[in-house]
């Protein structure tokens, strides 16, 4: 049934928290707002409605969304500004700033098509009312809201997670996992082409297993992206998160195929321990994880690799760190992201294992990783060298406006003064220095043609 339109007069403004999957929700959550008549404000303080876009993966996250709803309680006090929280979080975190009016509503991912009537039934003063809650639903059918000069966005294609790690709240916030129409993935692609992207991250907390079916039709994820890359030549597609388990021969044999689709694939690890990985329910070993990224190395040898690391999981002893330590030698992966583990209420995990790491243990060994990544990553950058590299130009560097920011294919940053092109161009950049995080070079003119 069509809804309702009218015009509210009602400005919203949007906070992101945790992951890029969040980003991609803010913009459907704003296309959904802006049809049911709100619009959106760039301005924080002026804003009728300020929704928070939650993230409840990690305990740090959780406390930063509440410190920051502090410290805005004065906005709230003086405008009576609506507070509302969408995306992830626990039902304890959830019920205790409902009950201590620090928020006026909550709405999980799989109910933002309702989201105007959770807004509506808070400007009357009622925080609980019954919604529908749709468990398959993927959000397909709504385009993102496009924004102004931006060159490179995220596209949901699978949500939820089947996987059941021990440690993760998301399959419990998420819900099942579901794949997106590949019709709908490709016509929005064709639509973010023509409006000026020239970059699209695919998602999913596990692409590798996307499948969509309708009778005899059937799409994996490697059909899904030999699609997109002959559809949208000139589109660049990147994608993550990718499962070590589910990662196959066929998806890289795809991206070797084509080069608008970008060599880097993010592999997360959690741990170089089989006794952790057992304890995690990750599916693989250590030594199926090593042959898959000899694999990838060997069918596309110039692609970038990088990890999450979870350092001080449950049960986590010395041995199993220094596993974890060979594991990054044996890779030296291009960069990565490392955490320590925090246990999340409603976990398996949780429920039948002790945290029984010390803090300051943990805090030792993830230093000690961070570290080493760091090592890593300087020697990988330092590969670059000498190297002419396509990289797309995103905007201004932040630390130098005279020099453009952008990304090659590896998902590295390179920053190069600036000369010519524009945002959204394509420049042949030499690579002259490096640190761990950034190639810098400068523009190659003596291109042979
Ligand atoms: N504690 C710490 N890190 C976690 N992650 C997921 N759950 C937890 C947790 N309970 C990390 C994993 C995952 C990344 C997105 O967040 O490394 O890959
Ligand atoms: Fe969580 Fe594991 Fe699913 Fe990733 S694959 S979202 S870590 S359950």
């Amino acid at each position: 049934m069509e809804k309702k339109k009218e015009k509210l007069n009602q400005s919203f403004y949007i906070e992101n928290y945790g992951c890029q999957m969040n980003i991609a929700d803010s913009e459907i959550v704003t296309s959904i707002l802006c049809k049911d008549g709100f619009f959106l404000s760039e301005n924080l303080e002026k804003a009728n409605i300020i929704l928070f876009n939650s993230c409840s993966i990690r305990e740090k996250a959780e406390l930063t969304l509440k410190k920051r709803l502090e410290q805005l309680q004065f906005i709230k006090k003086k405008k009576k500004t609506l507070f509302g929280v969408i995306g992830c979080l626990s039902k304890k975190v959830k019920d205790l700033l409902l009950k201590e009016k620090k928020i006026d509503f909550f709405v999980n991912p799989n109910s933002y098509k309702e989201i105007s009537n959770f807004i509506r039934h808070a400007m009357i003063g009622q925080k609980y009312f019954s919604f529908s809650y749709q468990k398959n639903e993927t959000y397909a059918d709504i385009s993102p809201f496009l924004k102004k000069n931006k060159i490179t966005t995220f596209l949901s294609i699978t949500r939820g997670c089947d996987n059941m790690c021990t440690f993760c709240i998301v399959p419990f916030t998420r819900g099942r996992e579901r794949s997106s129409n590949p019709y709908y993935i490709i016509d929005e692609c064709q639509r973010l082409y023509q409006n000026g992207y020239k970059e699209i991250t695919l998602l999913g907390q596990n692409v590798d297993s996307y499948r969509w079916t309708q009778g005899l039709i059937s799409i994996d994820f490697s059909e899904l992206l030999n699609l997109l890359a002959i559809e949208i030549p000139l589109m660049r597609i990147r994608f993550s998160t990718s499962n070590p388990h589910d990662m196959s021969d066929k998806v890289l044999k795809v991206i070797h195929k084509h080069s608008n689709i970008c060599k880097h694939i993010h592999l997360p690890v959690q741990s170089g321990s089989n006794k952790i990985l057992k304890l995690m329910n990750r599916k693989y070993t250590r030594e199926k994880y090593l042959s898959l990224v000899n694999k990838i190395r060997s069918i596309i040898p110039e692609c970038s690799i990088s990890h999450d690391i979870m350092t001080g999981f449950c049960n986590e002893e010395e041995k199993d760190h220094k596993d974890t330590i060979d594991l990054m030698n044996k890779i030296q992966y291009n960069y990565g992201y490392m955490f320590s583990y925090s246990p999340r209420p409603g976990t398996y995990a949780y429920r039948k294992f002790k945290d029984n790491v010390p803090q300051d243990v943990k805090k030792k060994r993830l230093k000690e990783i961070i570290d080493l990544q760091k090592k890593h990553s300087s020697f990988r950058m330092k590969e670059y060298l000498g190297k002419v590299q396509e990289v797309l130009i995103e905007g201004e560097s932040k630390k130098n406006h005279r020099y453009w920011y952008g990304r090659n294919t590896q998902n590295l940053v390179v920053v190069f003064p600036k000369e010519s092109y524009k945002i959204g161009g394509i420049a042949s950049v030499k690579i002259t220095d490096a640190t761990s995080a950034t190639l810098i070079g400068k523009i190659y003119k003596d291109v042979k043609k």
